[in-house]
């Protein structure tokens, strides 16, 4: 008998060495340690032998089931190991490989344009102010002396979103960004009714109009409006701080000059002309021969105006200007076409 375990042993792991994966190994299992392999049929022969012979017997078929199960341990554990080595080998990753270049966004031409005008207005100490696109004919028009019927609404003309039950104060979409002007001041003024505080703000956004589109003029484009309030400003300081803008924003050469003009919320009002910087002055084809470009309206603040919004006349004064970045964008860049911004052709917006 101990012959025959010692040949069970010997088989049994002569057919381990064979074995090459998971499921030859079950197989192997079944066959040499299952319930009706050979080794088991020998324990239970065991019973059939004498006192004496039966714990020595049964002490070495233990040590042979034993030995099995720890080659069978070592042989399942060297089959996983080969095959995770196989696996790492086949689908191994390289990561020295460049990766794909992501492509990288950038700003629109105008935001661009519109953060260096608040970069340089910042350092001048003007707050930016945010006001609503969607008015009413009342903040529009009517509050900047522009009264029903007024000729001045010609040059603004736009689109009505809701009249319908609003009687004098239909809803539109803003010509232009005054209106800014009554509601910061309402705000501000509201803080301290009796003596309201200084105003220094910039209030850039989006302005509707109804327009012949040309490559001059779209019926959606930016301003930036300017609003200053105390006691005691005057005409000097706006020109100042407008020329001051223009070296900031153009060069420490460049030449502004200021056209009477009106406007029925400012007085006096006048046109803000920056030399054309293509031409130098002597005229060109951008400047239209003229040697100038218009950037702007501006004025000191009608004294209705100031009253609309909270601030007395008799004791404060104001100047107001409003500023076309996108005429500011295309003097810096020379874009001949005011249509390029809005049409989202990236053979254009790529360029900045
Ligand atoms: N709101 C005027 C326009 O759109 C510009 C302007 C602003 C003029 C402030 C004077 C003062 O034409």
């Amino acid at each position: 008998m101990l012959d025959k375990l010692k040949e069970i042993e010997t088989t049994a792991l002569a057919a381990l060495e064979k074995v090459q994966d998971e499921s030859a190994l079950e197989a192997w299992r079944v066959t040499y340690l299952g319930r009706s392999s050979a080794l088991m049929n020998l324990f239970g022969a065991l019973g059939a032998l004498s006192k004496e012979e039966r714990p020595r017997l049964g002490q070495a078929a233990n040590q042979v089931k034993k030995a099995l199960e720890a080659a069978f341990a070592d042989r399942a554990a060297a089959l996983k190991a080969a095959a995770l080595q196989r696996s790492l080998a086949g689908e191994r990753l390289d990561v020295t490989l460049p990766g794909r270049p992501l492509p990288r966004g950038r700003l629109h031409p105008d935001t661009q344009t519109l953060r260096e005008i608040y970069r340089v207005f910042g350092e001048m100490g003007f707050q930016v102010y945010r006001a609503r696109e969607v008015e009413t004919d009342e903040y529009n028009y009517q509050l900047l002396n522009f009264p029903i019927g007024h000729p001045a609404r010609d040059m603004q003309d736009t689109y009505f979103l809701e009249a319908e039950g609003r009687g004098d104060n239909p809803l539109l979409l803003r010509t232009h960004t005054s209106p800014g002007q009554i509601r910061s001041m309402r705000e501000f003024s509201a803080m301290n009714p009796a003596d309201p505080p200084p105003v220094r703000i910039i209030l850039p956004g989006m302005c509707y109009r109804y327009e012949q589109v040309t490559t001059r003029h779209e019926t959606q484009f930016d301003q930036v409006e300017g609003l200053a309030v105390g006691p005691g400003i005057t005409f000097s300081d706006l020109k100042g701080t407008l020329a001051d803008f223009a070296r900031r924003m153009f060069g420490q050469s460049v030449r502004t000059r200021f056209r009477a003009s009106h406007f029925p919320f400012t007085e006096p009002s006048a046109e803000f002309d920056v030399e054309c910087f293509l031409c130098g002055g002597t005229g060109c084809g951008v400047c239209k021969g003229a040697g100038w470009l218009e950037i702007g309206g501006c004025g000191m603040v009608h004294p209705v105006v100031l009253q609309n919004g909270g601030y007395d006349p008799a004791r404060y004064t104001g100047f107001a200007f409003g500023l076309g970045p996108q005429r500011i964008a295309m003097l810096r860049h020379r874009i001949e076409d005011i249509r390029y911004f809005w049409q989202n052709d990236l053979r254009f917006l790529e360029q900045f």
